[in-house]
């Protein structure tokens, strides 16, 4: 029997993780990220997707399939997080257990991040971090779905 799926989103700017704002951000780029991510997946049971898009309504048409296809979302929605109540209803229609993830403190910097439309919608949300923001939200996300198995 093959792995059921996570999938892990990037939104916005991500792609350029490593280059970007790297006193903020760190320099761990989001392919190093997403393969370590596919690796700690395996070690949980899991098979993992990324995906990442400066497009709103791509991260939403990928949110819509994962509907169909995965058991699980971890979200790193970038500014989304901030204002998308699109991206919101696509992922709280998937009805899928979903963990929000960001690497910087959000609640450090600007007001304009200190509120998230996506947290709501989510088991729980992880940030400050760096990329451990996003191996502590996998290993959260794999506990919530084994926990639902039994
Ligand atoms: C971010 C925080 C957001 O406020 C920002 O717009 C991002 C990245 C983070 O991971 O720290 O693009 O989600």
């Amino acid at each position: 029997m093959s792995a059921e799926m996570i999938l892990v989103l990037h939104g916005p700017n991500l792609n350029l993780l490593g280059e970007r704002e790297p006193h903020i951000y760190g320099s761990m780029t989001l392919e190093k990220i997403d393969r370590a991510l596919k690796k700690e997946g395996e070690e949980l049971g899991f098979a993992v997707q990324c995906f990442q898009s400066n497009h709103e309504g791509e991260l939403i048409d990928r949110i819509q399939e994962a509907a169909k296809t995965c058991v699980g979302i971890l979200i790193n929605p970038a500014a989304l997080s901030h204002y998308s109540y699109a991206l919101r209803d696509a992922l709280s229609a998937a009805g899928l257990p979903l963990v929000e993830v960001h690497l910087s403190n959000v609640f450090a910097r600007e007001s304009f991040r200190h509120h998230s439309v996506i947290t709501p919608v989510a088991e729980g949300m992880i940030c400050g971090l760096g990329p451990e923001s996003y191996f502590l939200g996998l290993n959260a996300l794999a506990k919530i779905l084994k926990k639902r198995q039994v």
